[in-house]
């Protein structure tokens, strides 16, 4: 039976996202950004940078995602994926100020994996990701009463990828499933069809998918899209009831734009060029591609890769851009000629840091992220799922 739920669209004020005051209230983040930034042209910024940071000494922890800009990274304690940062930040509790130079829901993480004496700052609150907006918490509760009607609910595990909202991985908690990274998905679905016969599989559709199909050998057909914008996601109980894997119709806007096409041009363009992109990017994508894999597995890659070797990677274009410049024996380009940079990560630039941490020298904390304590406490539920997941890690702190 399906069920005639249909969620109406709710457009993100665009203007306000643009202008980057006052607050969304339908966004993962809200877009406000209080106080006075100072200029971008101030010749200045990196030594105020410098000089603030010198004076926090160690009351204040950098973290940066390797999507981050350079004026950023430059400045950042350690670098490295969404879960490796979330790990760092825990790893840290003498730290009373974490600044989280990424997006809102690794703030968010950060936030959950530290002590409570701790704060964790994102320098720019429109530093969002448009993939975790795709799954908004009311939309997934009806999704979960959709597979209810359709009497799946009991053999199905809900697997949320890390980038999504805290009350997503709550959600994930509550109803006995985990977090997964784009470098332990394989693990995470296998340990979930142990517990149960489906997965309901948050929020990137392509994530979901080509695990499912690449590691697991799944059939596409075993794999349908929930469509939150769509009477009962757009399916019959018939087809949730046969299918493995229930993707939320969600995707990267950075790396869902890599085509299969792009492969095909960098082929001709670049001879003997090995193609790595990753998992975010569209099914298509990634059959056309040499190898697939994280963000830390690209890097690795790289390093790893013999001089005189040709790349053409699909992932954010910070990263590329930083790898090129890193390995000037190897060829570096970028996998496609249109695709930018990922715009929310770049919100983060260094007046924000500046002003930021100025504002922590001052006594001001500024741009705190908090998350709601039950919502917290099911979120590390899911967390601590997947870090005990085998090979993944322990839990790096309770
Ligand atoms: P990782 O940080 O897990 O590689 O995810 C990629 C990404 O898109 C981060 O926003
Ligand atoms: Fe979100 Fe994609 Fe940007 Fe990562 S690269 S923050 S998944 S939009």
């Amino acid at each position: 039976m399906t069920t005639d739920r249909f969620v109406e669209p709710s457009p993100t004020p665009l203007a306000l996202l643009l202008l980057g005051r006052d607050a969304d209230p339908n966004s993962e983040t809200g877009v406000e950004c209080p106080g006075d930034l100072p200029a971008a042209s101030d010749p200045g910024l990196v030594e105020r940078a410098r000089a603030a940071k010198a004076a926090l000494g160690d009351r204040v922890f950098i973290l940066g995602h390797h999507y981050q800009r350079d004026e950023v990274i430059q400045f950042a304690d350690v670098t490295g994926d969404s879960f490796k940062l979330a790990r760092d930040a825990a790893a840290r509790p003498d730290a009373p100020y974490i600044v989280f130079c990424g997006v809102h829901f690794m703030a968010e993480s950060a936030d959950i994996l530290t002590g409570d004496d701790q704060a964790v700052i994102l320098p720019d609150m429109a530093a969002g990701c448009s993939m975790a907006d795709m799954a908004a918490i009311n939309q997934v509760e009806d999704a979960w009463d959709v597979m209810a009607d359709a009497g799946i609910t009991d053999v199905t595990i809900p697997i949320t990828y890390m980038n999504s909202t805290a009350a997503i991985k709550a959600f994930t908690g509550r109803n006995n499933g985990a977090v997964c990274t784009s470098s332990n998905a394989k693990r995470a679905l296998e340990w979930a069809f142990e517990q149960g016969q489906k997965i309901f599989f948050l929020p990137d559709q392509h994530l979901g998918r080509n695990t499912a199909v690449l590691e697991l050998g799944l059939s596409l057909d075993d794999c349908v899209n929930y469509d939150p914008y769509k009477p009962g996601g757009g399916l019959t109980a018939e087809q949730l009831q046969n299918a493995k894997m229930i993707l939320w119709k969600g995707h990267c806007s950075v790396h869902g734009r890599f085509t299969a096409e792009s492969v095909a041009d960098v082929r001709d363009r670049v001879p003997g060029v090995n193609v790595l992109v990753h998992p975010e990017c569209q099914h298509e994508v990634v059959l056309a591609a040499d190898l697939i894999g994280s963000t830390e597995f690209i890097i690795k890659t790289i390093e790893a890769a013999p001089s005189g070797s040709a790349w053409a990677i699909g992932t954010e274009l910070n990263l590329v851009k930083r790898l090129a410049l890193a390995h000037p024996d190897k060829q570096i380009v970028f996998l496609d000629k249109t695709v930018c940079f990922c715009s929310t990560m770049n919100r983060i630039d260094l007046p924000h840091l500046v002003w930021s941490l100025e504002s922590l020298v001052e006594g001001r904390v500024v741009n705190r992220i908090t998350v709601d304590p039950d919502v917290a406490h099911w979120a590390k539920v899911a967390l601590d799922r997947m870090l005990a997941l085998p090979g993944v890690g322990a839990t790096p702190r309770d």
